[in-house]
């Protein structure tokens, strides 16, 4: 086995355990993947200040993300099918998180349902709703999620529609996976992946199947899913989600400062400003790119987080300099657990940490609440 000392490491280890169409569906952005590649590589041009005999002893990188206490400004992202990169993901993921004092936040379309992650991972993680047609169901999630004391909400306001992934359109994406020939063929390639899914009855959309009426198989789910986002969502199911929910709520896929404005104006409690990794509009601005005008424009107004390309604990640092108070890592957890399941979920929070820790010495800081702009060279950081 060898050595594991980066995210890069991770992701070619389950590269080679995760089958392919779902490692596909992590690893990609929706048309020519621009803005899934420019995500990662805008966060390389940043050029950090050096600074030397400043004593770095008694570190924290500690702070708090919608009031809730932290390790690190570091989240796990809403990431769907997150139990088919390996069995009882989202439990496995949730657990990581939980020990190592960061938040997990579940996805509307997890295989495990939220009252499973509740129940053998822990209440309390933050939960992803979509949107859907179905108002019935979306108020009963809520409730469901209520129930399950999560600790914050995410709206997610930038799948109305689905952005078009080629990878997932040619592999047949679905799950659990059909048994066609290419799919078993590549599936008999990856026997840790076969062995965990036999072993577990988790291999469907569990917040959906058993909870809508007529949705009892994959076949019928992913027309239903098709049909079921609502593409009229609006500012106005903002108001009546805050209003049923109660708890602190936070809006994932904000890229424009007019739409930051009127985030603020809902109540929110926080924004993510996110291009959704890359996966819907192709062509969209990085996020670190358009972090730091959404800052300006409402970051003393709500508290301003960021996703998308964060592979290292450098990132979080460039990111949190930039002005976001708290960070989503998607791939990088996924590759992860892909790779080895929960331990592998907490090596990457290991990593991602001990990057954090070690670069924010090395710019002169030894609490990352004292972290800002100052630590990045002029010119070589994205302006508003
Ligand atoms: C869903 O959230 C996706 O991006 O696939």
């Amino acid at each position: 086995m060898p050595v594991i000392t980066c995210i890069e490491d991770l992701r070619r280890l389950a590269q080679r355990r995760v089958p392919r169409m779902f490692y596909d569906y992590a690893d990609s952005g929706s048309w020519t993947e621009s803005t899934y590649r420019a995500n990662e590589a805008d966060f390389q041009p940043i050029r950090l200040r050096q600074r030397v005999a400043v004593n770095m002893e008694g570190r924290s990188t500690r702070t708090t993300m919608v009031g809730q206490p932290v390790a690190m400004p570091v989240a796990l992202a809403p990431t769907g099918l997150t139990g088919m990169q390996h069995a009882d993901g989202e439990i496995l993921a949730a657990r990581a998180a939980r020990a190592f004092g960061v938040p997990f936040t579940l996805s509307t379309m997890s295989i495990c349902s939220i009252e499973d992650v509740a129940q053998h991972a822990g209440e309390g993680f933050w939960f992803q709703l979509y949107v859907m047609r179905d108002r019935d169901f979306i108020e009963r999630l809520i409730d469901r999620a209520k129930a399950a004391r999560c600790g914050a909400l995410v709206l997610t306001l930038d799948l109305q529609i689905l952005g078009q992934r080629h990878k997932d359109l040619k592999n047949g994406l679905s799950a659990p996976p059909k048994l066609t020939l290419p799919n078993i063929l590549n599936m008999m390639t990856k026997p840790r992946w076969c062995l965990g899914m036999l072993g577990t009855p988790r291999r469907q959309f569990g917040n959906i199947v058993g909870h809508v009426k007529g949705v009892e198989d994959m076949g019928s789910l992913s027309a239903w899913t098709a049909q079921q986002f609502d593409p009229r969502l609006n500012w106005g199911d903002v108001e009546w989600i805050k209003k049923r929910w109660g708890g602190k709520l936070i809006l994932k896929g904000i890229m424009d400062v007019e739409d930051a404005k009127l985030a603020v104006d809902s109540g929110a409690d926080a924004i993510i400003v996110s291009n959704h990794g890359g996966r819907q509009l192709d062509g969209a601005e990085s996020s670190i790119r358009a972090l730091p005008r959404i800052v300006d424009a409402v970051g003393s107004k709500i508290e301003v987080h960021l996703d998308g390309g964060i592979r290292s604990g450098q990132d979080v640092l460039k990111a949190w300099a930039l002005g976001a108070r708290g960070t989503y890592i998607g791939r990088a957890f996924l590759y992860g657990l892909g790779a080895m399941g929960e331990a592998g979920v907490t090596k990457v929070l290991e990593i991602i940490h001990k990057e954090l820790d070690l670069t924010m010495a090395f710019t002169g800081h030894t609490n990352i609440e004292t972290v800002d702009r100052s630590i990045l060279i002029p010119g070589t950081y994205p302006t508003a």
